[in-house]
């Protein structure tokens, strides 16, 4: 024989009517329910929860549409020198066998990229040997192809984020720094030419900074550029950045004369 009760708590599980238990939310004081053997806040569990989902999709929504702006205030390509905005692989002619094999290693790097399968190169040489050059005729190439691509060099990536710490600046340090982590290919040029204060335990704000950005772009293709030869470029960025910037990365070396020098 059914209870009087039991008839009621089958009635209200078909029409769904939650069953109270005459209990009150210390939280939000409301009445709590009784439903699949377990007490509990409706609007606290159920609605507040939706309510923080709902806001965390407008977020993440927010936080893409700022993305595509921030795309369009830097990918404008305004961190690239006027001598190098054109600087495509049909304009770079190898003077030796070292630029030869080097532009060919770059245009492979064009050619073979998936983002599915990252790749990194270190274009290492000294001055005038187009190491920028290449590395923004990838950019070229690639942004044709649909990615997206940025190409900065280290001091300027530095500046723009003190940049951000200006109360009147249009971005954000986070919304720089997410920027340069999400591009399909970033281009870190000059590395080793920025200047990094010592804190005590040898790890300065530029080495924090460098850090989040490299260790944010795991997975995804970053060329850099130097004219530091492996040692001095690791004391430079400190042993775990130098670390990152190897791992997975074809290390080209650029031998030739200075291209400035021959154009005087
Ligand atoms: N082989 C080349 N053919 C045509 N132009 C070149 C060649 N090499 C360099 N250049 C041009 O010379 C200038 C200097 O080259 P680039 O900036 O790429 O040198 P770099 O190796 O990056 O030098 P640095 O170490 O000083 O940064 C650029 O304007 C570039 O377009
Ligand atoms: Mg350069
Ligand atoms: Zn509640």
């Amino acid at each position: 024989m059914q209870s009087a009760r039991e008839a009621i708590e089958q009635i209200r599980g078909r029409v769904r009517i939650p069953a109270t238990t005459g209990n009150r939310c210390p939280a939000c004081n409301r009445a709590l329910i009784f439903h699949e053997g377990r007490e509990f806040c409706f609007q606290c569990e159920v609605i507040a929860k939706e309510d923080a989902e709902l806001a965390k999709a407008a977020i993440a929504d927010r936080e893409r549409m700022k993305l595509k702006q921030l795309e369009k205030q830097f990918a404008a390509h305004s961190f690239i020198n006027p001598s190098l905005k054109e600087a495509t692989f049909a304009k770079y002619n190898p003077p030796t066998e070292s630029l030869y094999k080097a532009k060919a290693a770059v245009m492979g790097f064009v050619m073979n990229f998936d983002k599915e399968k990252p790749q990194n190169l270190l274009l290492a040489g000294s001055y005038g040997t187009g190491k920028s050059h290449l590395a923004r005729a990838a950019t070229i190439e690639l942004m044709q192809q649909g990615y997206s691509c940025m190409f900065i060099s280290v001091p300027k990536l530095f500046a723009k984020i003190q940049e951000s710490f200006n109360k009147n600046s249009s971005f954000s340090e986070s919304q720089f720094i997410s920027y340069l982590q999400s591009v399909d290919l970033l281009v870190i040029d000059d590395l080793g030419t920025e200047h990094y204060g010592k804190d005590t335990d040898g790890e300065s704000w530029g080495h924090t900074k460098l850090f989040e950005i490299l260790d944010g772009r795991a997975g995804r293709h970053t060329i850099y550029t130097t004219n530091l030869v492996e040692e001095a470029l690791e004391d430079k960025v400190n042993g775990r950045n130098f670390s990152r910037i190897l791992d997975n990365t074809e290390i080209i070396y650029m031998v030739g004369p200075d291209f400035r020098r021959k154009r005087k």
